[in-house]
């Protein structure tokens, strides 16, 4: 079991470290892992956010875990140097066009969501987060219109394989669950929302045991924090999905929980938080390490086939967080390695 650890930039290497310790807890054998730099860090060493013997690293490991990247300070550089390109690549370059997300109470933590508790009890849901397309990857740049304005632009575009790839991912993950299916797109305005439809209603065909329904995005985000129970499965494109999987991280209780596994088409996969560098806390040593402990365990579930390993990691978090203690992103003051430990005595106490 190769794994290959980019920690980047801000709190992911604060992070990475304790999802590491808890990997190395587990004794499993024939674990190896390997250092790869990406993001602000890979620029400052190398030049570039993800050199080539990153992704060298990437393409020979059987997984990688993945910090955060993203610096303030790179913010004025050119985007193809900018910290924020190396995750972008290694999605492209490796092919990581799903990207799960789930979203699930934790009881200990239902008094810390942005919802009231009774609305808070009762979240399980998936979003299937299509990762290889959209307005992230369509055409952009910089150009002057003839009235001599600066325009930005950026093209949003799928291609009907892509949105087929990620619909038998959705429905697949839908049948695995509780058999419901919701496609969030804005196809009431945008076209490349409306083949997004027609592909979904086409593909449907082949999962006649799922109940699909179509919501607008702009009504997803609203019923999200009005009755988030009732969702399964979320299947929506790239800047949908992004935005959507923060907004549900507060239904849980903070962003500093939420995992996410970004698969290519046989299941090799990239696994990260779903926050980023976090800039304002990062040094401090107080980011709550748990949203990448967690991915952890969904690298040992998804590719690595290590799902009672997995079980073990998602259960001491919860003990971890039974017993009260809380990072400052839930209102407590525990430190990122104080989180840590109580995830490796809880390992080793089970
Ligand atoms: P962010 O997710 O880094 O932080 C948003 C807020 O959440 C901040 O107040 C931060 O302190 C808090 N937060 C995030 N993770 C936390 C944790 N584990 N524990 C406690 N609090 C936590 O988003 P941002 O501020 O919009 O972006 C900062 C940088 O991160 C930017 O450069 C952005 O591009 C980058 N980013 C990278 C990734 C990634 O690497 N996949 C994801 C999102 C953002
Ligand atoms: C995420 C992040 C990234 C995204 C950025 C850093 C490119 O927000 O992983 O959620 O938008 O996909
Ligand atoms: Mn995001």
């Amino acid at each position: 079991m190769k794994i290959a650890v980019f920690a980047g930039d801000g709190i992911g290497p604060e992070v990475t470290a304790e999802a590491v310790r808890v990997l190395h807890a587990l004794d499993l054998p024939g674990l190896e892992l390997i250092d790869g730099l990406v993001g602000a860090a890979a620029w400052r060493a190398t030049g570039h956010p993800l050199p080539s013997e990153t992704i060298a690293i990437a393409k020979a490991s059987d997984a990688i875990l993945f910090g955060a990247v993203g610096d303030f300070d790179c913010d004025h550089l050119e985007r193809h140097l900018r910290p924020e390109q190396a995750i972008l690549g290694l999605r492209r370059e490796l092919g990581l066009f799903a990207n799960l997300r789930p979203a699930k109470t934790i009881p200990a933590l239902v008094g810390h969501s942005a919802l009231r508790p009774e609305i808070a009890s009762s979240i399980d849901l998936l979003i299937v987060r299509e990762l290889n397309g959209d307005v992230y990857f369509g055409e952009k740049g910089m150009r002057t219109t003839p009235a001599g304005l600066r325009q930005g632009y950026d093209v949003m575009a799928y291609d009907e394989s892509e949105v087929r790839r990620i619909a038998h991912v959705a429905f697949r993950a839908a049948r695995a669950r509780g058999g419901r299916l919701c496609s969030v797109d804005k196809a009431n305005v945008l076209e490349t929302s409306q083949l997004w439809r027609d592909v979904m209603i086409e593909v449907s065909a082949d999962y006649p045991d799922i109940a699909l329904e179509h919501m607008y995005v702009d009504n997803a985000a609203m019923q999200l924090v009005k009755d988030p129970g009732k969702f399964d499965v979320v299947v929506t494109g790239n800047l949908f999905g992004d935005i959507l999987s923060d907004q549900a991280s507060m239904c849980v209780g903070s962003i500093g929980l939420l995992a996410s596994a970004s698969l290519d088409a046989n299941d090799k996969g990239l696994y990260e938080p779903i926050h980023g560098s976090a800039p304002d806390i990062a040094g401090k040593g107080i980011a709550n390490p748990l949203a990448t402990i967690l991915s952890a365990a969904m690298m040992l579930r998804y590719s690595l086939g290590q799902a009672a390993a997995a079980d073990r990691i998602e259960a001491a978090v919860d003990a971890a967080l039974a017993s009260g203690l809380r990072s400052g992103d839930l209102g407590g003051s525990a430190t990122t390695r104080q989180m840590g430990d109580a995830v490796l005595e809880a390992l080793a106490a089970q």
